[in-house]
């Protein structure tokens, strides 16, 4: 199922800098530079109105299983991709989205202990669509974020933080050229000026 768009994800750790990383190459794209008349900043959990009664069940209740946890995400995921992602890609849009597929793998299969049936899931939620490029920024968790007043799933995803970390890099590594991990502990105009290098050579490569 090939389009005319380009799907660019960011995925990496909480607080990391995606959505002031999505934010800028959001701006860069649509410019003349960038080259799309028509660029979607977007994001996972909650890139729908579904989407965000999705996003505070998961996110703000009480205790969720594992299990549920897992499916709420890949529901979220499947409407965002049915109704937002996949029309913007079939009308040649770039869309830059904050979280995908990867997080559900990093966050329920790994350090849920869920295993690939999570992957399963959320490749059958979203018929296969799969990203142009994944930027994953990267950099040592920060000891601040531990201290800060987190919800739910913050305050429980902060102390697997390197774990996740480590799971972003092999996922990166195993991935090969649709992905590229940027270091994120930067300016963010440093971290940009990578990301644009990147996307450039991706758009360059599909010709
Ligand atoms: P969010 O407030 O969007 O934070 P961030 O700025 O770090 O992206 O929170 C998203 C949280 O949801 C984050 O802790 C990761 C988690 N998450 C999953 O566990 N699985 C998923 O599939 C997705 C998309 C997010």
């Amino acid at each position: 199922m090939t389009h005319p768009g380009f799907f660019l994800v960011l995925e990496g750790g909480d607080g990391v800098g995606k959505s002031t990383q999505a934010q800028l190459l959001t701006e860069w794209l649509g410019s003349p530079v960038g080259g799309f008349a028509e660029v979607i900043h977007t994001r996972e959990p909650g890139g729908t109105e579904l989407g965000v009664a999705l996003r505070d069940a998961v996110m703000h209740g009480g205790h969720v299983a594992p299990r549920a946890e897992a499916l709420l995400y890949a529901a979220d995921r499947a409407h965002h991709i049915a109704t937002v992602v996949r029309p913007a890609l079939e009308r040649g849009a770039a869309v830059v989205q904050d979280r995908y597929v990867d997080s559900s793998i990093v966050y329920q299969g790994g350090a849920r202990g869920l295993g690939d049936q999570v992957e399963k899931i959320s490749r059958w939620a979203t018929e296969d669509l799969m990203p142009d490029l994944t930027v994953v920024l990267d950099m040592e968790p920060s000891a601040d974020r531990m201290a800060r007043d987190l919800d739910r799933v913050e305050a429980e995803t902060a102390s697997r933080a390197q774990e996740i970390r480590q799971a972003y890099r092999d996922l990166a590594r195993a991935g090969g050229d649709r992905y590229v991990v940027v270091g994120a502990d930067r300016d963010p105009a440093s971290v940009s000026h990578d990301i644009q290098q990147a996307v450039t050579a991706a758009l360059e490569s599909r010709g």
